[in-house]
């Protein structure tokens, strides 16, 4: 079962896929970064070119195979152009986003605006599946998707669409656009859409997404997937994608890892380096937290701004201190460096430390 670090926008940039590699080894299999816009004027913004550099990749000993690009493009001819870019600079595969809500994408046809007109969709996958065949100058091609745009039975033209053509890894978000993050993943439309994927010849490998926050919810969604009970449809995934319980919990993918090979008899040398699927430590959260600070302020100029990259993980990260409201109201409102570290020093200190945010 590979790991997946999700994109997600501002976060999965190279100072937090980096730092993570670093600290927690090579628990995750490939890091996703966040979109790259491929625009009609054929650059990519300043900011965005420079996160898939490969010099920003020193904790990556394979980063062609270990951190994929994805690309959020309107139409095969950017998306053909920015996939070429992406070869040159050593990637062996991107992804294409099809399913990103936000309005602004929406209404621009672009994301999940791509999965409301599937004949345009389809269009767009021949000329870049005919194009991208072209091995030496493109490089393989990952689609991330939802179930569809407001209803999950969208999803059956979507999945006739895709097993058409040589999709390297169809991940799928179990939501449709409409809703956005929240709810429970839609397990059972999930598998009815590899189903029908599968009945339609798609051979791609198969990626689960959403709601991956716990061991238990890794259990429980791979027994579903599975249907061990042995009535109705099954499903084998090759993969899973986890976002937010990963920021929530850095450590899940190992946890996760060490459960998995629990249960399967088969263990890859990969596998075998990582340690025993132990639970986050406090001492290890520090660690975390400091070389992660380190790491954006370098790569963006002022404390505030630092601060509040390292305050959208303590909206995560908070889960593992039990009654800290007073602690981390003093995190939130730090000013500077030293306020910030001497606000970090006390929550821990002086909060219950929780390893597993599943047992919150
Ligand atoms: C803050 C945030 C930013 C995201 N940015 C992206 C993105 O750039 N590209 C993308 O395909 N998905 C993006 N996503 C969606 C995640 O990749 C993932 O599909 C979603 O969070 C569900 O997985 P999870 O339940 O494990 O978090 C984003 C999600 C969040 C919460």
């Amino acid at each position: 079962m590979n790991i997946y670090y999700a994109p997600m926008e501002g976060i999965t940039l190279y100072p937090l896929r980096n730092i993570h590699r670093e600290i927690f080894g090579d628990s995750i299999d490939k890091y996703f970064t966040p979109f790259l816009t491929a625009s009609h004027t054929f650059h990519f913004k300043n900011r965005e070119k420079k996160d898939v550099l490969p010099d920003k990749n020193p904790a990556f000993d394979d980063y062609p195979n270990q951190v994929q690009p994805q690309i959020m493009a309107g139409n095969a001819e950017n998306f053909l152009w920015a996939a070429k870019e992406m070869k040159k600079l050593g990637y062996n595969e991107v992804n294409l986003n099809l399913g990103c809500p936000a309005p602004t994408v929406v209404t621009r046809h672009k994301g999940a605006g791509l999965l409301t007109d599937p004949d345009y969709l389809d269009d767009m996958l021949k000329q870049i599946f005919s194009a991208s065949s072209e091995k030496e100058l493109f490089p393989e091609i990952s689609l991330k998707t939802r179930l569809g745009f407001s209803d999950p039975s969208e999803a059956d033209r979507l999945m006739e669409i895709y097993a058409k053509y040589p999709v390297k890894e169809l991940i799928i978000h179990a939501r449709v656009r409409e809703d956005f993050y929240s709810g429970s993943a839609r397990l059972e439309d999930f598998k009815r859409a590899v189903g029908i994927f599968r009945q339609n010849g798609g051979s791609a490998d198969i990626c689960y997404n959403g709601n991956i926050d716990s061991v238990a919810d890794y259990t429980s969604i791979l027994e579903n997937l599975q249907n061990r009970s042995g009535d109705g449809e099954s499903v084998d995934v090759n993969s899973i994608m986890i976002g937010r319980g990963l920021l929530s919990d850095p450590s899940l993918a190992r946890q996760i890892r060490a459960a998995a090979d629990a249960s399967s008899s088969t263990t890859s040398s990969a596998q075998t380096d990582i340690a025993d699927g132990a639970s986050l430590a406090p001492e290890e959260l520090r660690t975390y937290l400091r070389r992660l600070y380190e790491a954006y302020a370098e790569y963006i100029p002022e404390d505030r701004n630092v601060i509040f990259k390292m305050l959208e993980h303590w909206a995560f990260l908070h889960v593992h201190f039990k009654d800290c409201d007073r602690q981390l109201k003093a995190i939130r409102k730090s000013r500077s460096k030293a306020e910030y570290h001497a606000a970090v020093s006390n929550i821990f200190a002086n909060c219950e430390f929780i390893s597993s945010a599943g047992d919150h």
